[in-house]
């Protein structure tokens, strides 16, 4: 089949290589030309494991290749998908939806035939229903269908999950439609979860709800953290308790300094202008932005207590930047929030990241970036670990004492076991695991 993708970022670009690498012939666009001329000379302009050699093998099989020509790539497609960026709107919190009208704007030229148009970007409910109405102010109805079909890919992971999902979910009122998107998933029966048809609208509500649901599994586990330090209890063994209940699940139950990232953020602010809008507020979701928010600001407060009460003057390394580790996407990572914060304290920030640094340098002026963890340490005062990279699991716990000036280290991520930390003569302070002698 061949496919057209518009919008070449984390979600076009992976959702583009896998089809094609399960033998469709996909071309993808994207309207920044530097993006589209190092993807065509094989160079993955972003970090996810494993995507750079499959977009390779996949231009050298001729499945896969890259234009920022909306007609080029529509020829002859059977299906157009679009998968653009939908950020919060400034001041609103709503789905800001300018790219994705956009893209219907530009479909509703270049259709030659008869179309699918697939809504992959994350959109309110409603959404497919306004592309199609800016569709059909141009192309006759029967020339094209909308269809929704939300992604549900975590970054650092985003190929095996695309592969095997859970679950696809088709948001479809027109059996042409619906024909061609059980043939475009059908080379993944086997080992994808079940593909679930339901109405458009239904499918545009089932991403954002799944996304905020597991928003506020995070933020309530933080929130049980923290009464877990004031009553000497350990999250982790809470977390594992109640994880092990089938009907809660032990994923998205670890404890951390709030939820980052290009999805849950945006997700949960435009879930709750949508339901407000709606008349129909959901309380919950508007209590957890608010908790998050603020709990990245107490992380800063969290390093400055385990400094003794203040940062000013003092010189604290952080390890990661990005808002989970295996990518180097920094959208609202929580590090946005520490370092700004503990920089207006007073502090010197000096930084590593294994991936991150391109995105995090311009977004965080004034930090020194490190070449590896242990130049970052050296002369410290304290150590702060942001993200749980796989590198910051087994330091040489020994050179990193020796690096920091005061062998202070604050994990905001539980990677390392208190009793090791004690006996080696840290100060060592984590999340939600029993009294810490904070605050
Ligand atoms: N990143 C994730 O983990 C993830 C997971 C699931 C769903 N989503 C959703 O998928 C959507 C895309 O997210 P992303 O992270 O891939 O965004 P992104 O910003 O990485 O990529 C969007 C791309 O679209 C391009 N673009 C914008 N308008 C265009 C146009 N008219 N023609 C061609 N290209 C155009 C941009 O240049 C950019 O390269 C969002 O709605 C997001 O919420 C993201």
């Amino acid at each position: 089949m061949r496919i057209a993708m518009i919008g070449a970022g984390y979600v076009g670009l992976v959702t583009g290589t896998c089809l094609a690498d399960f033998g469709h012939d996909v071309v993808c666009v994207d309207t920044q030309a530097d993006k589209v001329a190092a993807l065509r000379v094989g160079r993955v302009p972003i970090y996810e494991p494993g995507l750079s050699e499959l977009v390779l093998a996949n231009q050298n099989a001729g499945r896969l290749s890259f234009t920022t020509s909306l007609k080029e790539a529509a020829r002859g497609a059977k299906a157009v998908f679009i998968a653009v960026g939908t950020p919060s709107l400034a001041g609103v919190g709503s789905a800001d939806l300018q790219y994705v009208h956009a893209a219907a704007r530009e479909i509703a030229e270049v259709v030659e035939d008869f179309a699918v148009v697939v809504v992959k970007s994350t959109v309110p409910v409603g959404t497919c229903d306004d592309v199609e109405r800016i569709i059909a102010e141009r192309l006759p109805r029967e020339r094209f269908a909308v269809v929704s079909n939300p992604e549900f890919l975590r970054e650092g992971a985003a190929i095996e999950d695309f592969k095997a999902p859970d679950r696809i979910i088709v948001g479809v009122e027109d059996e042409r439609a619906e024909a061609v998107m059980r043939e475009m998933y059908r080379p993944m029966e086997g080992f994808a979860g079940p593909l679930v048809v339901t109405a458009r609208r239904s499918s545009e509500m089932i991403k954002y709800a799944a996304n905020v649901f597991l928003a506020m599994k995070v933020t309530f586990i933080n929130e049980v953290a923290d009464l877990c330090e004031r009553v000497d209890a350990d999250v982790v063994d809470v977390s594992r308790g109640i994880g092990l209940d089938k009907r809660i699940g032990a994923r998205f139950l670890n404890p951390g300094p709030g939820f980052g990232g290009s999805c849950f953020p945006k997700d949960t602010l435009a879930l709750t202008k949508l339901a407000t809008d709606a008349k129909s507020p959901i309380r919950l979701v508007e209590t957890l932005v608010d908790v998050n928010q603020k709990r990245m600001v107490a992380m800063a407060r969290k390093i400055a207590g385990a400094c003794g009460g203040s940062v000013a003057g003092k010189r604290i390394a952080i390890l990661g930047l990005t808002y989970k580790p295996k990518t180097d996407d920094m959208r609202d990572a929580p590090s946005l929030v520490i370092v700004p914060e503990l920089q207006a304290a007073g502090a010197r920030i000096v930084a590593y990241d294994p991936e991150g640094a391109k995105m995090a340098g311009p977004l965080l002026p004034g930090v020194e970036f490190a070449e590896n963890a242990y130049a970052c340490l050296q002369g410290a005062d304290a150590a702060a670990i942001v993200t749980e990279w796989d590198e910051f699991r087994a330091l040489d716990l020994l050179r990193v004492k020796a690096a920091l000036k005061t062998p202070i280290v604050v994990d905001l991520r539980n990677i390392y076991p208190i009793k090791m930390m004690k006996d080696l003569g840290f100060r060592y302070v984590s999340i939600g695991r029993g009294y810490n002698g904070e605050g």
